[in-house]
């Protein structure tokens, strides 16, 4: 799982709104669960002996081709379908004893098509299940307002409109915000990004992953997408024909280890590249970088970096930060640092940065090493396509720390 911080939830607590996010959150388990749609046993199952655990407040994504069975799984956890074998429970009680359209209440739906109602405004299609429950109109007003800021639209814009009056984005981010009217601990989410454009569902994935962190939802996310599936997941499931599954697994470890070739074939050939996008900056430890304040004499700098002090010096300002490098070779102890002779302290990389954009950034940046800096610009130390490298080695996924990577070998500056 993520690591779930929840700062100041979005949602106010209300009694039937959001309260502490464990009690908010359900587990979901299969238990050799199977769907036949045709009355003949020699039909192909559309779901085959389907058996996953969803712990409260992950999020998996079922993913594999067209036709493996995903929609079905789905929606027999809201029993829209019903299972031809196994059982389904949630919170551990098993939902065939329990009414339909009342287990439908606790389970937010978001398909691809949202399936808005387009007749009815803004504000009425994301309020239709607190009207069901019977909230009063000054609390459906106030939840609808705190929905729609909640999926980043602007109440006073929006509330009033009609669905054909929005973007695509725009009326799947309602979409998320009437799935989520009556705080369901259970969100079932049917290629809901699928008939946007690239940008668009880029931003619709990052705003899901930011709404998660704060609201802790358990999620069954579906897509036919493995990059979709790599970046929402906490865990994926891989579907093949026939509604099997594949590999039950954390993402990281889907990308080290494929459990067969069909897996393998199904993250593609360029695995270790996207395990690359798992990973941060901030988990691998920096090389150590020696600093000269600028004015100050170049020996001081040499003193602070050692008898191994490289001949160039990373220049910072009195604040601490990053100015360019200085090449200080040949330089005498008592010559001041110089900001006038700095080379841009390109490139420059976050904690924040995943290893695959921070790899294109150095590769583009010809040998040099990244400066990484926290959030105030200040540098940390220096990381190299070496670092990078061995991060990839170790192979481990998420959690690996990077701490025992070694330290880059030649992390100084090769000019340019
Ligand atoms: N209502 C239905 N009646 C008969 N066959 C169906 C029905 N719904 C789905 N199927 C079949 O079940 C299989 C799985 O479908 P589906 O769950 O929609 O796949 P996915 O969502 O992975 O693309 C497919 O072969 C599909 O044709
Ligand atoms: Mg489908």
């Amino acid at each position: 799982m993520r690591g779930n911080t929840l700062r100041g939830t979005a949602l106010s607590p209300t009694d039937a709104g959001t309260s502490p996010r464990s009690r908010r959150a359900a587990t979901v388990a299969l238990e050799h669960v199977s769907k036949r749609f045709g009355d003949h046993v020699e039909d192909q199952p559309a779901v085959d002996d389907l058996d996953l655990f969803i712990p409260a407040g992950a999020t998996c994504v079922l993913v594999g081709p067209s036709g493996c069975g995903k929609t079905t799984t789905l929606r027999m956890v809201n029993r829209l379908i019903e299972p031809s074998g196994g059982r389904i429970l949630i919170d551990g009680e098993p939902i065939a004893g329990r009414d339909p359209t009342e287990l439908r209440r606790g389970i937010g739906y978001v398909i691809q098509q949202v399936g808005l109602f387009p007749h009815q405004t803004i504000a009425e299609n994301v309020e239709v299940v607190p009207r069901l429950l019977g909230w009063p109109a000054a609390r459906r007003r106030e939840r609808v307002e705190e929905l729609l800021r909640l999926v980043g639209l602007d109440p006073a814009r929006h509330l009033r409109r009609y669905p054909a009056e929005l973007s695509g984005g725009e009326r799947q981010r309602v979409g998320v915000a009437r799935a989520l009217a009556a705080d369901p601990p259970l969100l079932l989410m049917d290629e809901p990004f699928g008939a946007v454009d690239p940008i668009v569902r880029a931003r619709l994935q990052e705003e899901l992953l930011r709404l998660q962190r704060e609201l802790g939802k358990t999620i069954l996310f579906v897509t036919h997408d493995i990059d979709e599936a790599i970046l929402m997941g906490d865990l994926v499931a891989v579907m093949r024909q026939g509604g099997t599954l594949a590999q039950f697994a954390p993402p990281a470890e889907l990308l080290a280890h494929p459990a067969s070739d069909f897996v393998a074939r199904f993250v593609g050939a360029d695995r270790a590249l996207k395990r690359l996008t798992l990973r941060r900056v901030g988990e691998l430890a920096p090389a150590p970088v020696t600093i000269a304040v600028a004015g100050e004499p170049l020996g001081a700098a040499r003193a602070r970096g050692g008898p191994g002090a490289p001949g160039h010096l990373l220049l910072v300002d009195h604040e601490g930060r990053a100015l360019g490098w200085v090449d200080a070779r040949g330089l005498p102890d008592d010559r001041p640092a110089d900001p006038t002779t700095a080379r841009p302290p390109a490139p420059l990389l976050e904690a924040e940065t995943t290893l695959r954009d921070a790899l294109s950034i150095l590769l583009d940046a010809a040998g040099s090493p990244g400066i990484v800096v926290d959030d105030t610009g200040r540098p940390t130390g220096l990381l190299t396509v070496e670092a990078i490298t061995a991060a990839l080695q170790d192979g481990n996924g998420p959690g690996g720390t990077g701490e025992d990577a070694p330290p880059p070998a030649g992390s100084r500056p090769t000019g340019g």
